[in-house]
């Protein structure tokens, strides 16, 4: 499903990342870790077309997408959400779905306007079933901005999926959640957003993870240290040192 080669990004003089190597196969839930600045978003940054690569190659089902923009990218079949959240804080749950909906290719100003069509019906019935599936249904008419973080990322996943993306770029789906939660939202990516698709998951939380996840890539200083089974793989003393610290390896 996606292939990089020697993808290389710096800004200024810092290598965010370096000579990186991956291939995912189609189905398969990735997670990708590593420590702070190690450069798991801008690994997704370039595959999305927001960076541009300074070497190397980005390549979804075979074909090359490294120099393609990102609503083309989009179009190719790769949806996202983002550790920063990018919701419309003073849209209502139903129209930030609605929006992104709207963005799809295909779904002009004049869809917008014949309201009645048997299409945007259609549209309105899809907006309503992806929010009853991420747990937002009862409320679909508050603003965005004034629902809890838990939800505002609920919310954003419902936006990432109205492209029934192919493969989908998930960046810290449970940033900034308790344990509870977590769980919460690793149980909705695992039976709701990742069936069918292929999906990359960034995330520190291992109990989200290992719910969701076949396979561990590990970055640090933008290389790839480490790739494989998440047990084998969380197990590594080069992935002990640089994600847990050093304390974790002699504990
Ligand atoms: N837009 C940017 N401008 C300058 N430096 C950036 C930018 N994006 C990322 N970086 C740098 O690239 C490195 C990797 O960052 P990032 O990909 O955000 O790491 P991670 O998501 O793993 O925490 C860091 O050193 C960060 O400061
Ligand atoms: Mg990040």
């Amino acid at each position: 499903m996606l292939r990089i080669e020697g993808l290389r990004r710096s800004f200024g003089g810092v290598a965010a990342l370096e000579e990186l190597d991956l291939a995912v196969a189609d189905g398969e839930v990735m997670g990708l870790i590593g420590p702070n600045g190690s450069g798991k978003t801008t690994l997704f940054n370039v595959i999305t077309g927001v960076h541009q690569a300074d070497t190397g190659r980005v390549l979804l089902r075979e074909e090359e997408i490294t120099r393609s923009t990102p609503a083309r990218i989009v179009r190719q079949g790769i949806a996202r959400t983002f550790q920063n959240l990018r919701i419309f804080q003073r849209m209502s749950v139903r129209e930030n779905v609605w929006v992104a909906q709207h963005s799809l290719p295909g779904v002009g100003p004049m869809a917008l306007m014949s309201n009645r069509s048997a299409a945007e019906r259609a549209r309105k019935a899809e907006v309503d079933r992806l929010l009853d599936a991420v747990g937002l249904a009862d409320r679909r008419n508050v603003l965005a901005g004034s629902l809890p973080l838990p939800d505002q990322r609920r919310l954003e996943l419902a936006r990432a999926l109205v492209r029934s993306p192919a493969l989908l770029l998930l960046d810290e789906p449970a940033g900034g959640m308790t344990p509870a939660e977590t769980a919460e939202m690793a149980a909705l990516i695992r039976d709701f957003a990742v069936p069918g698709r292929t999906c990359i998951v960034i995330e520190h939380k291992l109990d989200l993870i290992s719910t969701l996840c076949q396979r561990l890539c590990v970055l640090n200083f933008g290389r790839k240290i480490a790739d494989g089974e998440p047990g084998r793989v969380l197990e590594h003393p080069e992935v002990l040192e640089a994600y847990l610290g050093r304390d974790a390896v002699n504990a």
